[in-house]
């Protein structure tokens, strides 16, 4: 059976992304967006690049049809976004890939956040939610470009065994990618935190790195 995902804030280099990527591994992939043109667009947009067919919707509905929801909304759009979302997702998977990231003085750091992360924060909107922290350190210029050949490690942090599980086995279904399981939703702290630290490399060297984590020995 083919399982779907929307993305709420799909229009953004993120959530674009990761919709080519998933779209190609077989999902069938709802794009999300406050404006339904917005939605179509992009949807459009993503189907000529992969040749697949894909969906565009207001928010909610698309988090109403989706089996699994993806958010790739800014950290600060989460308090706007989530509560009025709260009913159509009920107690589906919700994947977090929200960095809560400030610039000041050309500087990158990550925002100190009372829940710890901003994956906390988005289960603590919603509480029924099975939330799921990953896809954090990927960065949407490799994902949106389907040219280039994805590989490297995404930590899957959350309180739900089979919601974990469950991204972990999205994350294979994309090319060369691993999930790991990183334990917990508390991780997705530092998961999120890694974030802060490759955009620092990728400005310095001039590149948009990835993690990969090793002496795992196929246990993972
Ligand atoms: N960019 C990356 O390389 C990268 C890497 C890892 C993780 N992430 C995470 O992925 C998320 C999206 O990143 P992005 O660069 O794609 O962001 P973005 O372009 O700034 O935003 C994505 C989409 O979110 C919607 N949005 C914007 N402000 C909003 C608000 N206040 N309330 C509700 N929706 C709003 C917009 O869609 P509509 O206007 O169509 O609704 C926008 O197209 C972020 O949380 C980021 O931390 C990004």
């Amino acid at each position: 059976v083919t399982q779907s995902v929307a993305i709420i804030g799909g229009t953004g280099p993120e959530g674009k992304g990761l919709a080519a990527r998933l779209a190609i591994a077989g999902y069938e992939v709802i794009i999300g967006s406050r404006s339904a043109d917005r939605a179509f667009e992009a949807a459009g947009e993503i189907g000529t690049l992969t040749s697949r067919s894909l969906k565009g919707a207001p928010n909610e509905d698309a988090a109403a049809s989706g089996d699994f929801v993806i958010l790739t909304v800014p950290y600060s759009g989460l308090t706007d976004t989530l509560p009025p979302l709260a009913e159509a997702i009920g107690e589906k998977v919700v994947v977090s890939t929200v960095v809560p990231l400030q610039f000041a003085n050309r500087r990158v750091s990550m925002l100190d956040l009372e829940a710890g992360s901003a994956a906390q924060e988005v289960q603590a909107l919603l509480p029924r939610a099975k939330v799921v922290g990953a896809f954090h350190n990927l960065g949407a210029g490799h994902l949106v470009d389907i040219t280039h050949h994805l590989e490297g490690d995404v930590v899957v942090c959350s309180d739900d065994a089979e919601a974990t599980q469950a991204v972990i086995e999205m994350t294979n279904s994309i090319q060369a990618l691993r999930g790991v399981n990183g334990g917990p939703l508390a991780v997705s702290r530092y998961v999120e935190g890694i974030t802060a630290m490759l955009v620092s490399i990728n400005r310095l060297h001039k590149a948009e790195t990835n993690i990969k984590i090793v002496g795992l020995d196929g246990h993972y």
